[in-house]
């Protein structure tokens, strides 16, 4: 399939595999390039700009298609090194960089001085369109239901895309809540030019993460999710589980003076006890309604082949048969 996403990236299917905490590392990124994707290494899960360059070289080491990393930009108390994280993605011959949170304006030089292209991931069509303003490439429209910080508005993508489409010039790939071919065709209907997924990426053989995290996946379903740090205006959509039910408890009792010392011990360090030691209760992490829509942990070849090949068939047999035999539409319009 070409789409202005697979002419932007050079990749054979418009399928992005987001940025994902203790999630996107060198064999996930690697596989689904290879299959035909654009695989993303997440930056910062490297503690530091030279673990991201061993991390970038084991990713060469396991593709040769291009795969890109992702720089996201959240407040912090200290912030990360970025300077040194985007030389180490440009002295590793990387040529694409996802960024999200902040917007990604300070680092735009820098990133184009090495010709990287930028897709920057935005949950509004004010701040995709300020992405364009600013020179990045394409953007990642990423909906309500988004694993991950959805933002404030609390737009879903049945809304959230076709105003991107209104109002954007540059391509977008639709995000949050994309699972299968379904998901694919729609999005291109809707005017985006190609899909990121996050959550349904977990749920694959090669994501390096416990089984643990993909079963819990398979067996949730899309009345699993819960929205958490609100009164903080940083919301996380996340997957319930015990932390998450005393997190819950915690903000109903603090209310507006909520403050992030208060559930510290459910946000903090949460990652790696999850997705390496499998600890399924240990804290509250990033996961999108798609769940729901989650039923088998294939690899990643598999599950990009089966999308490309159901999406073809619902274009061609679904959506052509509701035209007549000389494709003009069949049902009359008074
Ligand atoms: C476990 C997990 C960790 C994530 N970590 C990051 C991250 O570090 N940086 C980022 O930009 N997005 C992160 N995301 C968001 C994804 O890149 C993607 O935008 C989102 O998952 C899309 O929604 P979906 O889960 O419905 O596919 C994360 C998502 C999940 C599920």
């Amino acid at each position: 399939m070409k789409t202005a996403i697979t002419e932007l990236f050079d990749i054979e299917h418009p399928i992005i595999q987001g940025g994902m905490h203790y999630v996107g590392f060198a064999e996930l990124a690697a596989a689904v390039s290879n299959a035909g994707g654009l695989g993303i290494i997440t930056g910062l899960t490297q503690r530091t700009p030279e673990l991201l360059a061993k991390e970038i070289a084991r990713c060469h080491d396991l593709t040769d298609k291009p795969f890109g990393v992702n720089l996201t930009f959240l407040p912090a108390f200290t912030a990360p090194p970025y300077p040194e994280y985007i030389a180490a993605i440009r002295e590793g011959g990387i040529k694409i960089v996802e960024t999200a949170g902040r917007s990604p304006e300070q680092y735009m030089p820098a990133l184009k001085a090495a010709c990287i292209k930028v897709i920057h991931k935005c949950t509004s069509v004010r701040h995709s369109l300020k992405a364009e303003k600013i020179g990045c490439d394409a953007v990642s429209v990423d909906g309500f239901e988004c694993g991950g910080h959805p933002g404030e508005d609390d737009v879903p993508n049945m809304i959230l895309l076709p105003r991107a489409a209104e109002e954007l010039k540059i391509p977008f790939v639709a995000s949050g809540g994309m699972a299968d071919a379904r998901s694919l065709v729609a999005a291109l209907a809707m005017g985006a030019a190609g899909m990121n997924m996050g959550t349904r990426f977990i749920a694959t053989k090669e994501a390096p993460v416990h089984d643990n995290v993909k079963n819990a996946l398979v067996a949730a379903s899309e009345l699993d999710t819960r929205l958490v740090m609100r009164a903080l205006r940083n919301t996380e959509r996340v997957l319930k589980n015990a932390a998450v039910d005393r997190l819950l408890e915690i903000e109903r009792e603090k209310g507006s003076k909520l403050q992030i010392a208060d559930i510290h011990e459910e946000v903090a360090g949460v990652y790696p006890k999850v997705m390496i030691e499998g600890k399924m209760d240990a804290g509250a992490w990033s996961c999108g309604m798609v769940v729901g829509l989650i039923h088998d942990i294939p690899t990643v070849k598999e599950l990009i082949d089966r999308i490309m090949v159901d999406a073809e068939r619902l274009i061609r047999e679904r959506l052509m048969g509701f035209l007549g035999a000389d494709g003009k539409a069949s049902l009359r319009v008074a």
